[in-house]
C-alpha cells in the first residue's frame, strides 16, 4: 500500500483511477474489521466527518484522536505515535501543524499515511475540488480555474492537481502572498497575476479560501488589509459569462466572499463539501491496492 503525502506523488494514471472510484459509490468492504487513525493536530468538520464516513462505507473502523491524546513529538516522538498506531490500523491518516511530522511519521512504518491537511499541502481537498469540477463542467482537461487570495495549502495542492490533470489555474494574490512564496517553479499550466479580474476573465470555476488560516491569528489584521481587494462578490463573478464558484470551506462570508455569491445559484460549495466524503473513499480504496 502506498502513502498520500502530497498530490504530486501522484500519477496521471493514479489520479483517474482514484476519482473513478470516488464515483463508483460502492466499493464492497475491503476495511472489514480494520482500523483507521485519524490524528488530528488541529479543528476539523469537513475532513472528520467525512474520513469518518468513508471508512465506515469501506467496512472499517475510524478512531478520531485528538491532539493531547498522542502529543505528536510531545508526549510521544513521531515516529513512535506512527510505530504504535500501525499496531492496530490499516491506514494512518493526520492533520498536522508541520508536514515533516508526516514524512517523519510515513518514514517509521509501512502502515501507508494519509495526509489530511498540512502546513503546505491539502491533498484530499484537491481531489474533491476537481472531482467536484469534472461534475459540473464535464471534463477537467482545458478547463479554466481562477483561485483569488491566499496561495496557501489549499491553492497548492489545487495547483499540482491541476497540473496532473490538465486543467488550467490562474491564481489572483497580492505581492508577498502568491504561489512563488510556496513553490520554487509553477507547475505546468498555472500562472500567478496580481488583478483578480484578469484571473477571471474566461474563467469556468471561481475558487477562494480564507484570507486567515488556522494558526494565522496573529498575522490577522495585517492579511485583511492586505487582501481587501481579493473578495469574490458578484462583481467580481459577473467578469465571468457563467462560472461555477468552489470554496474549501470554512468562509468567512464578507471577508474573501459574499454571502451572495455563497448563497448564489452559481455557487457549488455543498456539492464539493459532500464531494470530500466520496473521494476520501475513493482515495483509500485506491491506497489499498497499491
Ligand atoms: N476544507 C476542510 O478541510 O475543512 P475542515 O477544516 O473543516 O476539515
Amino acid at each position: 500500500m502506498k502513502d498520500l503525502l502530497k498530490i504530486c506523488d501522484l500519477g496521471r494514471q493514479d489520479l483517474a483511477e482514484i476519482l473513478a472510484l470516488s464515483e463508483r459509490g460502492d466499493l464492497g468492504r475491503p476495511l472489514a474489521g480494520k482500523g483507521v487513525a485519524l490524528v488530528f493536530q488541529k479543528p476539523s468538520a469537513r475532513t472528520r466527518n467525512s474520513m469518518e464516513l468513508a471508512v465506515v462505507q469501506l467496512g472499517g473502523h475510524p478512531v478520531y484522536i485528538q491532539k493531547d491524546e498522542v502529543g505528536l513529538g510531545e508526549r510521544e516522538s513521531a515516529e513512535d505515535v506512527a510505530r504504535t498506531l500501525s499496531c492496530y490500523h490499516e491506514i494512518i491518516a493526520a492533520r498536522v501543524m508541520d508536514h515533516s511530522d508526516l514524512v517523519t511519521m510515513a518514514g517509521a512504518t509501512e502502515t501507508p499515511l494519509l495526509n489530511l491537511l498540512s502546513d503546505t499541502d491539502h491533498p484530499l481537498q484537491a481531489l474533491a475540488d476537481l472531482l467536484t469540477i469534472r461534475q459540473l463542467v464535464g471534463r477537467l482537461d482545458g478547463v479554466r480555474i481562477a483561485y483569488i487570495g491566499d496561495a496557501n495549502n489549499v491553492c497548492r495542492s489545487l495547483a499540482e492537481a491541476c497540473a496532473l490533470s490538465g486543467a488550467e489555474l490562474t491564481v489572483a494574490s497580492p505581492q508577498g502572498y502568491g504561489l512563488e512564496t510556496v513553490m520554487d517553479t509553477l507547475p505546468d499550466g498555472v500562472r500567478q497575476v496580481a488583478d483578480p479580474a484578469e484571473a477571471v476573465e474566461g474563467a469556468q470555476i471561481v475558487y477562494t479560501d480564507v484570507w486567515v488560516s488556522m494558526g494565522q491569528d496573529g498575522e490577522a489584521e495585517e492579511r485583511r488589509r492586505a487582501f481587501a481587494a481579493y473578495q469574490v462578490d458578484a462583481a467580481l463573478m459577473a467578469r465571468s459569462a457563467d462560472a461555477w464558484f468552489l470554496h474549501c470551506l470554512p468562509a468567512r462570508r464578507g471577508e474573501e466572499v459574499s454571502s451572495e455569491v455563497m448563497d448564489g445559484p452559481r455557487s457549488a460549495v455543498w456539492r464539493q463539501a459532500e464531494n470530500r466524503m466520496h473521494t476520501a473513499r475513493g482515495a483509500m480504496a485506491w491506497m489499498m491496492t497499491r
